[in-house]
């Protein structure tokens, strides 16, 4: 108040009343030029089911002043939407400070509440302005809140039909607001009326069925009526009942059982009076015309059994069977708080080749994560199989050779990524799968008669986690566009709840690919909601000393093979990223103690400081580097991460401890590794150059030798690259942050063998699992592990990095590289703060770099300026501008700036 109070009355003027407008009254009034904007609960928008008694706000600034910044806010949380200043549950009071992350802190969140909020902002000059309210309403909470049972037909795991599940209710008043509490061990869909409800695909997300199960929460307001309803669920497999047989032995795994829900529907009337309809032994059970369901190959569906109106009030299910009560998967039953799988995309067939009147060959011009839905007329009993790949034979026909290859099919009534749909013979009629979805470019349609097909008779829906995207990369090569766009392809062809490795032949939580695309992941979705989910799957698999498994969640394969540092750290990587990226550090204090059991689980197998346990550099293009060598970085990597954490968490003795092994482990792996005379790790392959450079082990002394030593290798192999897994997480970033970012470039951008670019240039939409296209194993076409060229495109080219010290992009660290043989280069990223902008366009001798540092954040620049200077609106930049300030010299000799936020235009000439 006293910096309002001490404001110049122009100033105040200016600030408060730069918008004026007239309102329909003719009164005058101020839009402030400072709103809280993008409030989020848990990093969602007004959602619903918030199971977290300490709930986490969020919010951004409006604001594209120059040096624009919140200096106090306040929180108001109230259950009447009207009277919410007064604020009856929570009232932060006014609190200078910035942050835009807050926990809650009011009085015990009440269960199945719906809760209003709102935030008030002082800016810059003091001027408070208010965002509008929001929402947020609590789940269940706890256990004893549910009413309902969990129930099931009587029948056996290895029953092929999915079950229908029917109830009818009768609401005599008029309903104000209705929830539906859906729990599920398998997969649902729920209908309500007659109407399948919603459009989340493969709900409830995979988890260790027997230790977390997740329930969804949904509006289901507008289906109910007053009246007759009925409600209606069909139950599919999931990773619950997983029925097909591969290498993985999910058909063994401990949880496996026949589907089961627990369903409870909350319905509030006009007059206040609520009335809760449950699942229990009133509702009925049949057999539905879904008469084979697996997530992993396909799903089966005999149009002829559809019974109509199953799902509508009236239908007559005297003949359905009674249900039975069940025992809860686990005790531990969970609010599935994260964006949801959608289909985010249709996608047209691009080309239709027809090899006879009963197979077709539906192309789809871009390999894809989802289904197929067709529309077909033929005659009932008419047997349509569906039969998806990602390459075709030179005969025209599908090939799943490539990914078919784990399968272990028992017989011939489960084929792999083949939908079977026999026709009822009622006119047009359409099918796509609800439990299933596949990894696919094309789809091989034959029929067991003749039918006729079009174009338009097949069309795709790529489906993924609906995270939102946040971040965009252009630039004069169309390659690298095209790059970004397959890698973002890839990375969301594998997030369906958890991270995958590839969409077709596994579906696997391989952790090791995981973390390595993180950032990638994070510099362009908001993926949060899914990591922490995925982390606590981390958590329920960890066994109490301290080992992981290498796929996550696991029917209990992966604890003997594929589990050490160089897969498993993602304990450590991601919530340590999560961090880094929003600034949020509850998932790093989650996982703490379990960060410290697996550290710990390390030293205790391997206490030299150097460990071999692990797989090494996965699918190398041709040199191989000691696995010793890759697990050994990461178990640094690990346990410097652990002593961060113990620091900001003041965790002193653990911040000792660790700070200590961190650096045993690198004296260890310098002393076996390095050679101090040469500067060369090893025998100076791509990857022992990169990997203890770019992961920090490298002696500060000899850095600048050993880069260039790498640089050396890196010409030597002709700028193209000889790495695997791990070496392509550290290759290019260990050359661009340590000034040799043309060198990076050139890898990055080449288009022969071995390359990205061989891939892109040759047709690719998504990422490979292999270097070679014709490679002969490991040659899945959607695989994400080699996907850290997209984080790579925001760090070594736009220069974009999230400050350790000010996490959360709150300060931004920016160091572009204007490199050889690239004309200009755009990225942005929606931080926690707003939009960050990175741009760069060279004009002959000059360089037009835009910046722009969002309300609220500032940022730190760094530029190469040997010979030249940066100007800002025509003037070069000196330590005593205000906006951007030159502050010297980085350790390399960077010339540092510091920035306030705003757009700068500027020319470095
Ligand atoms: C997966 C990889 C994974 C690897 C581990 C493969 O089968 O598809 O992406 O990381 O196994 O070795």
């Amino acid at each position: 108040m006293l910096r309002f109070l001490k404001a110049r009355p122009s100033q105040f003027v200016c600030s408060l009343l730069l918008v004026i407008t007239t309102g329909i009254s003719g009164a005058v009034f101020a839009v402030p030029q400072c709103t809280p904007v993008k409030l989020q609960c848990e990093h969602l928008g007004n959602p619903i089911g918030i199971d977290n008694v300490h709930p986490r706000f969020s919010w951004q600034l409006q604001d594209t002043r120059p040096g624009a910044k919140q200096l106090a806010y306040q929180i108001v949380v109230s259950t009447d939407s009207i009277a919410l200043d007064q604020a009856n549950t929570w009232q932060s009071g006014k609190i200078n400070s910035d942050v835009t992350l807050v926990t809650y802190a009011g009085k015990p969140l009440q269960p199945q509440t719906r809760y209003y909020w709102k935030i008030f902002v002082w800016d810059k000059d003091g001027v408070k302005s208010s965002s509008t309210t929001h929402a947020f309403e609590t789940g269940m909470m706890q256990a004893e809140n549910w009413k309902g049972a969990w129930i099931s037909d009587n029948d056996d795991i290895n029953l092929k039909p999915a079950a229908y599940f029917r109830k009818e209710v009768n609401l005599s008043k008029k309903i104000k607001f209705a929830r539906a509490y859906v729990a599920a061990a398998g997969l649902f869909e729920l209908s309500i009326n007659g109407r399948r409800f919603g459009d989340h695909y493969l709900d409830p997300m995979y988890t260790r069925f027997d230790r977390r199960t997740l329930y969804v929460v949904h509006d289901v307001t507008a289906s109910l009526q007053q009246g007759k309803n009925a409600i209606g669920m069909l139950m599919g497999n999931g990773w619950y009942n997983h029925q097909s047989t591969a290498v993985w032995f999910f058909d063994k795994a401990p949880w496996r059982g026949r589907p089961t829900f627990c369903m409870d529907i909350k319905i509030t009337f006009e007059d206040g009076s609520t009335e809760t309809i449950s699942s229990g032994k009133d509702w009925k059970t049949s057999l539905s015309p879904v008469i084979f369901n697996s997530i992993y190959t396909a799903e089966h569906y005999d149009a002829r059994l559809e019974q109509q109106g199953w799902d509508s009030p009236g239908f007559n299910d005297s003949k359905w069977k009674d249900v039975i009560y069940r025992a809860a998967p686990s005790t531990n039953i969970v609010s599935q708080m994260m964006y949801p799988v959608k289909h985010i995309e249709e996608i047209p067939t691009a080309h239709l080749n027809k090899l006879n009147d009963t197979t077709y060959v539906f192309d789809l011009g871009r390999n894809i994560a989802g289904v197929s839905h067709i529309t077909v007329q033929g005659e009932a009993g008419t047997i349509i199989s569906l039969r998806h790949a990602e390459r075709l034979n030179e005969n025209g026909h599908v090939d799943q050779s490539n990914i078919d290859v784990h399968y272990r099919p028992k017989d011939n009534t489960d084929p792999f990524q083949t939908d079977i749909f026999i026709l009822s013979g009622k006119g047009e009629e359409s099918f796509e799968p609800r439990f299933n979805y596949k990894g696919f470019q094309y789809v091989e349609v034959t029929s067991s008669k003749p039918v006729t097909l079009s174009q338009q008779s097949l069309k795709g829906y790529f489906m993924h986690s609906a995270v939102p995207a946040i971040g965009s990369v252009s630039t004069s090569n169309q390659m690298m566009n095209k790059l970004w766009w397959a890698t973002n392809n890839s990375y969301l062809s594998n997030l369906f709840g958890y991270p995958t490795d590839c969409p077709q032949r596994e579906k696997n939580g391989w952790t090791g690919d995981a973390h390595i695309a993180s950032e990638t992941g994070l510099y362009n979705f908001d993926g949060i909601t899914v990591y922490e989910k995925w982390l606590a799957d981390h958590r329920d698999e960890q066994q109490p000393n301290g080992t992981l498994p290498s796929i996550i969640p696991t029917g209990g394969w992966g604890y003997e093979w594929g589990n050490g540092p160089d897969w498993t750290s993602t304990i450590a990587i991601i919530p340590w990223n999560i961090y880094m990226f929003y600034g949020d550090e509850k998932l790093l204090h989650d996982c703490y103690d379990n960060i410290k059991r697996y550290v710990d689980r390390i030293t205790a197998v391997s206490p030299t400081g150097l460990t071999t346990w692990g797989l090494g550099d996965w699918v190398p293009v041709k040199s191989q580097s000691p696995v010793e060598l890759t697990s050994s970085v990461y178990y640094f990597v690990d346990a410097t991460i652990l002593a961060k954490a113990a620091k900001l968490f003041n965790k002193t003795e653990d911040f000792d401890t660790y700070s200590k092994l961190a650096e045993k482990i690198k004296n260890a792996f310098n002393s076996k590794y390095l050679n101090k005379q040469t500067g060369i790790y090893g025998k100076g392959t791509q990857t022992e150059m990169s990997a203890p450079l770019h992961w920090g082990l490298a002696p500060a002394e000899l850095k600048a030798k050993i880069a260039a030593n790498l640089a050396e290798r890196v010409k030597l192999d002709s700028f193209h690259l000889d790495v695997g897994l791990l070496g392509t997480k550290t290759i290019l970033n260990a050359l661009s942050e340590n000034g040799y970012a043309d060198a990076a470039y050139k890898i990055a951008a080449q288009e022969n063998f071995p390359s990205w670019g061989w891939w892109i240039v040759n047709g690719a939409t998504t990422l490979y699992e292999n270097w070679p296209i014709d490679a002969k194993s490991d040659i899945s076409r959607n695989h994400i592990m080699f996907g850290e060229i997209g984080a790579w495109m925001y760090k070594g080219l736009g220069g974009i990095f999230p400050d350790e010290s000010k996490p959360g992009f709150k300060n931004v660290l920016l160091q572009p590289n204007f490199v050889d043989g690239l004309d200009s280069f755009s990225a942005t990223h929606d931080a926690p703060g707003g939009r960050i902008t990175s741009s760069w366009k060279k004009n002959r001798n000059e360089v037009a770099y835009n910046v722009v540092v969002p309300a609220n954040t500032t940022a730190t620049l760094a530029l190469d300026l040997i010979n030249k200077a940066l100007y800002n609106d025509g003037k070069m930049v000196s330590s005593t501008d205000k906006a951007v300030r030159a502050i010297g010299k980085t350790e390399k000799g960077l010339s540092r700036y510091s920035l306030t936020a705003g757009n700068y235009n500027f020319v470095i000439k």
